[in-house]
């Protein structure tokens, strides 16, 4: 029998699946459950620095293919989260988690946020949100190289614990290189690739209406859409980035040979946003019993004798 065991930072998880944070993880109860459910981890809700409701609804959609959100950051706050973590480090030292931060007002407060976290007693990761395109009127951090650049300069001139950023998708092949440079200056220990496709449109088809609120209907695409994109992120930063930066894949999976194929591209661990959605947190089962079925079909002991070795055509 193959294992699915998963290595990320120094930890040995039972399989490499987490939630993508913004599902299933607002508040203690959604977080207590994924750590009780057959998900190797969890991450929490992105935090801001200050409680927040939220764009308004409809404001997340569950699509054929898919899923389109505008969700705006609504989370209950860092203390909250900080308070969380705090304590479930110390009740349950041997299942490590992720914990998410974004920013709503920008720069300093990402500054900011991460300072609390280093006054703070957490001592385990954090996930920094460079790519939420949900904000009227605020950009994705991470397409700003200089900015990301700035930003993390920033931070690591005090920040002392362990982190890593969730990236937005690019789609050139310069793009790659040019954020790959800025990250390979850090000692970033993950990117987390992608963050929903930002500002797509859905339209429906008995009303011609968009079909959520906020930004008059532009919204982050999840799911079976962005599977092509989220694995060739994965791929380019594997191949760009310093190995010691491990990669987080997220985007599309939604069965065993998905979660397979980001691990092929070189993935430590897999996040599912759209489809836990879709399917509650059984959906943890269902692919680690598909992704154990494919690596016991294909001969494999475990992960690490196919990670990254995606086969090419030259
Ligand atoms: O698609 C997303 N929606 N990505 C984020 O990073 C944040 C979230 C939201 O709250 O809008």
């Amino acid at each position: 029998m193959p294992t699915l065991q998963a290595t990320f930072y120094g930890h040995t998880y039972d399989n490499p699946f987490m939630n993508a944070s913004g599902v299933h993880c607002m508040t203690m109860t959604e977080l207590d459950a994924l750590a009780d459910s057959a998900a190797g981890s969890f991450v929490t809700k992105s935090a801001t620095a200050e409680a927040r409701e939220g764009n308004p609804e409809p404001r997340y959609v569950n699509v054929d293919l898919g899923s389109i959100n505008s969700m705006g950051l609504p989370n209950l706050g860092l203390d909250y989260y900080l308070d969380y973590a705090i304590k479930r480090q110390a009740s349950h030292p041997d299942q490590p988690f992720v914990m998410s931060v974004a920013s709503y007002q920008g720069f300093d407060e990402y500054v900011a946020n991460m300072r609390k976290i280093q006054e703070s007693d957490y001592t385990g990761l954090v996930e920094l949100n460079l790519s939420c395109p949900n904000v009227p009127g605020k950009p994705q951090m991470a397409y700003d190289f200089e900015d990301t650049d700035r930003l993390l300069t920033e931070i690591f001139a005090f920040y002392t614990k362990p982190f890593g950023v969730k990236l937005p998708p690019y789609f050139d092949i310069m793009h790659f290189d040019k954020i790959a440079a800025v990250l390979n200056q850090f000692d970033l220990k993950f990117v987390n690739c992608i963050n929903s496709i930002g500002n797509g449109l859905y339209i429906d088809e008995v009303t011609d209406t968009v079909v959520i609120k906020p930004k008059g209907g532009f919204g982050g695409i999840g799911g079976e859409y962005v599977k092509p994109t989220a694995l060739a992120n994965v791929r380019a930063l594997k191949q760009r980035l310093n190995p010691s930066i491990e990669i987080i894949g997220t985007g599309g999976i939604l069965t065993g040979r998905d979660a397979y194929e980001h691990l092929l591209c070189g993935a430590s661990m897999l996040q599912v946003g759209t489809q836990l959605e879709k399917e509650g947190l059984g959906v943890f089962e269902r692919l680690t019993k598909e992704l154990l079925a494919i690596l016991e079909a294909k001969g494999y002991a475990s992960i690490a004798e196919f990670k990254g070795m995606l086969g090419t055509l030259d």
